[in-house]
């Protein structure tokens, strides 16, 4: 893998808004404060997000191209399927995690939830679909921020993903062999194929200064 080092800082204070009748001293502009810096968390966990995908996008494009020069499609498959998961978990760390998600899956680890496929659906029809969906969870343990964005279909994918009439025998073989309950065939050039998932993580309660992606590949 090429050389580069990314790091983006994320600085959080977790406040409460609204904790109940007995917090009487709690005025409007503690609460405009509270929003204000909610949302500049939502801006620095987007960004964050964004620039992430953009990176692992680019990496898992650079080792398809490489392997499909190297070894054509068939041999293509088997460094998808080694390279793949290892890149995701390469970007995984402190706290972040990134994949890929998708209803008609190859690889069982990435099935999308229910609640996923509920995002996705958003970002069926192209011409009405966000750029990106960024939406958070809260528990008592943890605050995460889920972000999505849309894979499409281009050209190149057919090899792999296009419908089964047009793979190639030597494709189908291995993807049979290595994903017998493959469900990523039949694709068109545009049609939404996955999604990147960046998930955020911090404790609940706790002001958090971390710098949350920091690597060296
Ligand atoms: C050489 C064959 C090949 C090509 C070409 C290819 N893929 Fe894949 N794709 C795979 C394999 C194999 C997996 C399963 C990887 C794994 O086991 O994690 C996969 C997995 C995926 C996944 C994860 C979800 C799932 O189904 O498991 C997405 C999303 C995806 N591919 C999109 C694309 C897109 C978009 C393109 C074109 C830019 C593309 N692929 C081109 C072989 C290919």
């Amino acid at each position: 893998m090429k050389g580069f080092s990314l790091s983006v800082l994320l600085f959080v204070t977790v406040i409460f808004i609204g904790c109940g009748g007995d917090q009487k001293g709690e005025s409007d502009s503690q609460l405009e404060q509270a929003k204000a810096l909610q949302n500049e968390n939502d801006i620095l966990c987007r960004q964050a997000a964004d620039k992430l995908t953009v990176i692992f996008a680019g990496e898992l494009k650079e080792e398809l191209m490489k392997a499909m020069s190297t070894g054509g499609s068939v041999g293509a498959i088997e460094v998808c399927r080694i390279k793949a998961p290892k890149i995701s978990q390469i970007f995984s760390i402190n706290g972040v995690k990134i994949r890929r998600v998708a209803e008609r899956y190859r690889n069982l680890d990435n099935r999308a939830t229910v609640w996923q496929l509920e995002i996705m659906a958003e970002f069926k029809d192209t011409l009405t679909a966000p750029e990106f969906i960024g939406e958070w969870t809260r528990s008592d343990t943890a605050e995460v921020y889920h972000y999505y964005k849309p894979i499409y279909t281009q050209p190149i994918c057919l090899n792999c993903h296009g419908g089964l009439q047009t793979l190639s025998p030597g494709v189908i073989d291995a993807v049979r062999k290595y994903y017998p309950n493959d469900k990523a065939t039949g694709f068109k050039v545009g049609e939404l194929r996955g999604m990147f998932m960046v998930e955020i993580e911090w404790p609940t309660g706790e002001g958090y200064a971390e710098e949350i992606v920091d690597f060296e590949m």
